[in-house]
């Protein structure tokens, strides 16, 4: 966890590390990166994780230089970037490219790409073989796809082959045909307790960590508590181990956002400033100015 040769000295730059001790004049190295074991020592010291979407490398080095912990290149890129009403049509193809930019931007985020539909549900071989794309193609760190208990040899063999994985359990978006749309998971007792069993069937196959999406937020604490690895929760109230949400609804990009997403700014509002002043300078001709022009 050091940025130092010294491997058992803390490291703040990190989750789950200790406060760091007084500085010192030694020249700034690049920040340490955050690792899976890293998340649940988070876990255990009670230090919840940061985790937002990312699709590409400008997006992707300012989530990085703010500190957020783990970047996802999720799926959500089909309906936030590509133009989909769903994650449905996304492919890995459509996702290398993305996790690739991310991947070479984040210096300190762990990276996790998302296994698109249709890409790991028919067997564990499948679902390496797009992990391994994610991780030797794109440089992922880790990869995440949706699903319980019946994943979990898919989960196992990715553990064994040296592939982090995260969980995705609650309202998993690729099945939102069968879900009857976007619908919150786990209301009830017999479906809480699936959802705890699914939890501890990845956690027990080797996930490091679990999504819980659109949860009651008593089922979501009731998960947290029960499991060795982090839950990062999105919908899922504040007792997860840490939470995710999609940059874009963070950002204001848009003119509608889900219930459980706060807007932390107003970017889409100052883009459209930008642009509208870029615009009337070029149509007024004050830009380029002497200053923008070169000389012969
Ligand atoms: O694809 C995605 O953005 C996700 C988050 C909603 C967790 O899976």
């Amino acid at each position: 966890m050091s940025q130092s040769p010294d491997a058992s000295a803390p490291d703040a730059s990190v989750p789950g590390a200790p406060a760091a001790g007084p500085a010192e004049s030694a020249p700034a190295r690049p920040p340490r990166r955050v690792r899976v074991h890293h998340l649940r020592q988070a876990k255990e010291r009670g230090e919840p994780l940061t985790m937002l979407t990312a699709y590409d490398g400008v997006t992707a080095a300012i989530f990085d230089e703010a500190g957020i912990d783990v970047l996802l290149v999720g799926d959500s890129i089909g309906n936030t970037m590509h133009g989909h009403e769903t994650t449905i049509p996304v492919t890995v193809d459509d996702m290398i490219p993305a996790v690739r930019a991310v991947a070479r931007a984040a210096r300190r985020a762990l990276v996790v790409a998302d296994l698109p539909f249709g890409s790991y549900e028919a067997s564990p071989a499948q679902c390496h073989a797009a992990a391994v794309r994610m991780m030797k193609e794109g440089g992922a760190h880790a990869v995440k796809f949706e699903g319980g208990a019946h994943l979990a040899e898919h989960v196992r063999l990715l553990t064994r082959s040296g592939i982090p994985v995260f969980g995705h359990l609650g309202f998993t978006p690729q099945a939102e045909n069968l879900l009857g749309g976007k619908r919150v998971q786990g209301r009830g007792h017999e479906a809480a307790e699936r959802l705890v069993g699914d939890a501890l069937a990845l956690a027990d196959a080797g996930a490091v960590a679990v999504v819980l999406e659109m949860v009651p937020a008593p089922v979501a604490a009731r998960v947290t508590e029960v499991l060795p690895v982090p839950t990062i929760g999105i919908g899922a109230g504040p007792t997860c181990d840490g939470q995710v949400l999609v940059w874009t609804d963070i950002a204001g990009m848009t003119s509608w956002s889900p219930r459980f997403a706060r807007r932390f700014g107003d970017v889409g509002a100052e883009l459209a400033r930008a642009a509208r002043g870029y615009g009337e300078a070029v149509r007024d001709r004050s830009f380029p100015g002497p200053e923008h022009t070169f000389e012969q």
